[in-house]
């Protein structure tokens, strides 16, 4: 039997392209979303694109009826919970907005899971846990030690879901923790990709919309970074990647005896880093476009470099990220070439 796996946040960014993964790996999907970041045309895309239908529900994970209708209508076996806000900036400006979403909306769809006996979850975490990290690259035993409230619901969430896990609690839930490195790109066809609403906070969508001429230039934030040309340095990974790595974690997960507990951190980065002059003149070189910039004051929060150690994924997962970074910046641009405005 095809197994239904609840997607929250299924119509953002990496939530469209983990719907679009899942059907074609034979999975039936179930999709929540509020709209609050996201348009519901990236999920009309996903069917065009699986030619597979897909259950979409218009809700909030905070809204408990509506959660446990979808747990009564569907035989969920395992949850990708995406659903969350996540603007740094924003969050230090309206926290309790963040707890409240992000923290009570987690604790929400966790109850929901509860009274249906759902134990499986995939949760996006993110590197922002590990603040500013002493040492390069960054493993998974790194200490947690985020810094914004952003960051912050992401670590609260991840030590919630490790008592739920503990040996003493009787309830086998089973868990993966997923810390993203810095996802880009977009899925190949161009139909589907990140649409922030207004100025990106994000290095990729600003450079593509400036690519475009929707604006002038690129600020460069800080070029007297400790690093080989000054400006700061991530690890990139394709956003194809990213989700392969999701389906590698449902399989691990469903590997597991029922009721035996189980939380485990994966660090999902390449394992190179890049500075952002690199990101710009290769996306100028791969794309044929200019991108003109020019050097700012370093962004308050900004760490110079940040890359991950992805060897513990690779080992227990079986996953590593296939693509490069002149892929990442093509499918980038062609998805941004494609849908100037986005969805809408
Ligand atoms: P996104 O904003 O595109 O997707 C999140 C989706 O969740 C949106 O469609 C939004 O409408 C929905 N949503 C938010 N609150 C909701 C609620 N209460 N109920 C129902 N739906 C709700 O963001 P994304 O880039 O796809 O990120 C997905 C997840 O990955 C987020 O949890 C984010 O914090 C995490 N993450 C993202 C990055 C990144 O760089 N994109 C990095 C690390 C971690
Ligand atoms: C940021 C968040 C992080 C979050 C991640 C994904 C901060 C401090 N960190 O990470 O918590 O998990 O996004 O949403 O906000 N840059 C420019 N010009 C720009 C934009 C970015 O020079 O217009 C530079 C940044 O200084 C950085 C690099 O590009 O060196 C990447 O920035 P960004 O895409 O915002 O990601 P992070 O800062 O790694």
């Amino acid at each position: 039997m095809t197994a239904t796996i609840l997607v929250t946040g299924g119509a953002g960014y990496i939530g469209s392209h983990a719907c679009l993964a899942l059907l074609q790996a034979g999975y039936a999907v179930v999709a929540i979303d509020n709209l609050c970041n996201s348009h519901a045309r990236a999920l009309e895309r996903v069917r065009q694109l699986a030619g597979r239908d897909l259950h979409f529900v218009q809700g909030d994970i905070r809204d408990a009826a509506a959660l446990g209708r979808l747990f009564a209508d569907h035989p969920i076996a395992a949850v990708m919970h995406f659903a969350g806000l996540k603007a740094v900036g924003e969050s230090c400006k309206k926290p309790l907005l963040y707890y409240d979403n992000n923290v009570l909306g987690t604790i929400s769809l966790l109850q929901a899971m509860e009274r249906a006996a759902v134990k499986r979850l995939i949760f996006s975490s993110s590197a922002t846990v590990y603040g500013f990290p002493e040492r390069m690259p960054i493993d998974e035993e790194a200490p947690l030690a985020a810094y914004n409230p952003y960051g912050r619901t992401k670590q609260m969430i991840e030590q919630m879901l490790g008592d739920l896990c503990l040996p003493t609690a009787q309830d086998g839930w089973q868990v993966a923790l997923l810390r993203y490195f810095n996802p880009v790109g977009a899925h190949e066809s161009g139909m589907i990709g990140e649409d922030p609403g207004g100025i990106p906070n994000n290095l990729l969508p600003y450079v593509t919309q400036v690519a475009a001429g929707r604006r002038e230039w690129l600020p460069v934030f800080g070029n007297d970074y400790p690093t080989a040309d000054g400006t700061g340095v991530r690890d990139y990974i394709h956003v194809l990647d990213l989700v392969d790595g999701h389906l590698k974690a449902l399989q691990k997960l469903e590997t597991l005896p029922e009721g035996e507990g189980f939380c485990r951190a994966w660090n999902l980065g390449t394992g190179q880093g890049y500075s952002v002059l690199e990101m710009v003149r290769t996306f100028e070189q791969v794309n044929g476009v200019a991108v003109p910039y020019r050097i700012m004051p370093r962004r308050d929060g900004d760490v110079a470099s940040c890359w991950a150690d992805a060897s513990r994924a690779k080992t227990e997962l079986g996953w590593v990220a296939k693509r490069d970074l002149a892929t990442m910046l093509a499918d980038s641009w062609r998805w941004q070439h494609n849908n100037p405005d986005g969805y809408r």
